[in-house]
């Protein structure tokens, strides 16, 4: 054990002692800049999420090389402005908690880097959260006395999967996407209807004005009985229609297109999430992830919960996409159990979850 884990592990200890656990969480996976103190793993001291879609827009999605050095620029402000509007100061936290994957490996890397060296010029504990367990752990902000056991959805832009918690620290994957996660989906099916990044949100802004009925698309793989799904077919039905439609000189209403799309993903995601749920005998269905955010399948999923008796919950908008109180959240249950990471940490694109 190095001095430094000497340290932070006798600090570790004293913490657990006191109880009244405050962690700064740092984020930098993709392309938000984000830092949060919580405290106890549930009360939001601060959440600071410096946003670069701006940045990336004019591309139509998001260039690493720019994600990582925007990240570079920020952090440091990030950082402080979270410190700040939480009034803590830096020698009263109890630890440093960061993404450490998955994600992009150079916007990874600033904020590990970052938390890294705070925690080593400071003694604090390092806690290495994933960032789907950082989604997961949202619902526990939203939802004080959520506890597991429960089975939730991460539906985001790199993920989607059907995730028994067994407990804060413990998951198990009952089914997942086959291609593509449902973000990316509407991300790609955005860009095709000649909508901006990130293409989720605007998409279903147009959905609203369109009818799933005038454009009805078909589950195809999705009708099998299981809890793994696909959106590749579904992807190309819609893109076959657009591009058909063109190629006959014929007009096609975008509403309408989107409006399909959205109904297909939203119907496929929940019939297999509350599949899931009554198989695993849960009590408890819960959404997570950037596509949480969206408000018709927030809407069909607790529809559908409440018919079979099961208690549904979802993040509250801000917590929806990424955001560092989740990473404060799921970090705290890592914190409790004496997670300390050692300063050889290093950021990990692929990081596996489950
Ligand atoms: O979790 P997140 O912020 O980042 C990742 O971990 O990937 O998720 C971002 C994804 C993007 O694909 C974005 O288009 C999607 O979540 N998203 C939405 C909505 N808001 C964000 N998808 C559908 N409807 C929305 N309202
Ligand atoms: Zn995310």
């Amino acid at each position: 054990m190095s001095a430094y884990e000497e340290k932070a592990a006798a600090r570790m200890r004293e913490s657990l002692k006191r109880g009244g656990i405050t962690l700064l969480a740092i984020e930098t996976s993709c392309d938000e800049t984000a830092a949060a103190v919580v405290r106890n793993g549930r009360e939001v001291l601060s959440n600071v999420v410096h946003t670069q879609i701006p940045l990336h827009r004019k591309y139509g999605g998001v260039v690493p090389e720019i994600a990582s050095r925007n990240h570079v620029e920020q952090i440091g402000p990030v950082v402080d402005k979270a410190l700040k509007d939480a009034g803590v100061r830096l020698h009263e936290l109890d630890g440093v908690a960061v993404t450490y994957g998955p994600g992009l490996i150079g916007a990874l890397l600033v904020g590990v880097s970052y938390a890294k060296g705070l925690a080593f010029a400071e003694g604090l504990p390092l806690i290495a959260v994933n960032h789907i367990a950082g989604h997961i752990a949202a619902n526990y902000l939203t939802f004080p006395d959520l506890e597991p056991p429960f089975v939730c959805l991460v539906a985001s832009g790199g993920h989607s999967h059907i995730v028994a918690v067994e407990d804060y620290c413990t998951f198990r994957l009952l089914g997942r996407t086959r291609d593509d996660a449902a973000g990316e989906a509407f991300d790609k099916i955005a860009r095709v209807l000649g909508l901006p990044y990130p293409g989720g949100p605007a998409l279903e802004k147009l959905a609203a004005e369109g009818s799933a009925e005038k454009e009805p698309f078909h589950a195809g793989f999705n009708a099998q009985p299981i809890l793994d799904f696909s959106f590749s077919g579904l992807k190309t039905a819609v893109i076959n229609r657009i591009h058909t439609a063109a190629q006959r000189g014929e007009s096609v209403d975008r509403a309408d297109v989107a409006a399909g799309f959205q109904e297909a993903v939203v119907s496929v995601l929940t019939e297999k999430s509350v599949r899931a749920a009554l198989e695993q005998g849960a009590s408890t269905l819960a959404l997570a992830g950037g596509v949480s955010a969206n408000k018709a399948l927030r809407a069909r999923m607790a529809a559908a919960a409440r018919k079979r008796q099961l208690r549904f919950c979802c993040p509250e908008f801000t917590y929806c996409t990424d955001n560092a109180a989740m990473i404060g959240c799921a970090g705290h249950a890592l914190f409790l159990r004496g997670a300390l990471a050692p300063l050889s940490l290093n950021g990990s694109a692929n990081a596996q979850f489950l």
